[in-house]
């Protein structure tokens, strides 16, 4: 399987190069223009995003911090094709992102498991949704597998969602997302909802499991430290309404990245500072609304 992945990637870095001249530096692999977006609400039209620009490269992983109720949900489910830009868009590999698709797989706060079905199951559904036609019984169970054994779930697989810890829960949801081969993996605060040791421990697995996989990755948090340890870049955003991107902080940490030893390396505190200042200093904390 990972070997089609890869030609399909290499496929298209080839094409990008041709077509992209500035390619080498900062491919546009998935790319918001221009967006906006404006709901229907009962006071009248709102308008949470504007103008929200932003390239992202193959292989990235992208944070996304910013106030409660700022937007970042909002974001996600465009380039997931859950909610449609007002103006803009969303390209992704030079097609545009107009429905949900499973080149997008998305990981939600509360794991959304199907409660009458195994840990196994839940995974075996989305296998089966996408490659039904392309693998055989055999390569199916070992593909379901070997992704739970990613997220270190493979001894409690045949578990039911009600039998297994909210972290456990948590680890199926992303193998679940893992096992569509998403070209984009999108995660809406994973690990918010989850007690500090299961959350740094997923956060090593996902770090581990992105070296290895080399997925494109956006991924929501109000977690200054977790944005820090796992991202290439921490996209900054003001508060709404009519929110945006403030700024794009990259994080030039060489991995594969230690928390213990970063805690207390100067460039790590120096960014965690750059992001603490965007939010307390630079955004003011919304009220409650
Ligand atoms: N379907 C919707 N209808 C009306 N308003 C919405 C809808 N979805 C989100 N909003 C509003 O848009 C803003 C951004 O929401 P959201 O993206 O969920 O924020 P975040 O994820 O940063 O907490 C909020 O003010 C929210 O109330
Ligand atoms: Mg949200």
């Amino acid at each position: 399987m990972s070997k089609v992945f890869m030609f399909k990637r290499n496929e298209f870095e080839v094409a990008e190069t041709m077509i992209q001249s500035e390619a080498k530096n900062n491919p546009a692999f998935l790319e918001l223009s221009d967006v906006s977006i404006e709901f229907q609400t009962k006071k009248g039209p709102f308008k949470a995003l504007d103008n929200v620009n932003l390239k992202i490269g193959n292989g990235e992983f992208i944070s996304i911090i910013g106030h409660s109720g700022c937007g970042k949900s909002t974001v996600l489910n465009i380039v997931a094709g859950l909610h449609k830009a007002t103006t803009g868009g969303v390209i992704l590999n030079n097609k545009e992102v107009d429905e949900p698709g499973p080149d997008r797989a998305v990981v939600f706060q509360n794991h959304s498991l199907l409660p009458w079905l195994t840990c196994y199951q839940n995974v075996e559904l989305a296998v089966k949704a996408i490659f039904k036609k392309r693998m055989n019984k055999a390569e199916m169970k070992s593909w379901i597998e070997h992704n739970l054994s990613l997220v270190h779930m493979d001894h409690a697989m045949h578990k039911y969602p009600a039998e297994v810890s909210g972290g456990m829960k948590q680890r199926v949801g992303i193998a679940r997302a893992l096992a569509m081969q998403p070209t984009v993996l999108l995660m809406d605060e994973p690990f918010g909802a989850l007690d500090a040791l299961t959350r740094a421990h997923l956060q090593d697995s996902v770090m581990e499991i992105q070296a290895e996989l080399k997925n494109t990755v956006i991924m929501i948090t109000h977690d200054v430290d977790e944005a820090v340890l796992l991202s290439d870049k921490i996209v900054m955003m003001t508060n709404g309404p009519a929110a945006t991107i403030g700024e794009i902080l990259a994080i030039d940490l060489e991995r594969p990245r230690d928390r213990i030893r970063l805690a207390n390396d100067k460039r790590y505190n120096e960014y965690r500072t750059e992001v603490l200042k965007f939010l307390y200093e630079r955004q003011h904390r919304p009220s409650e609304h």
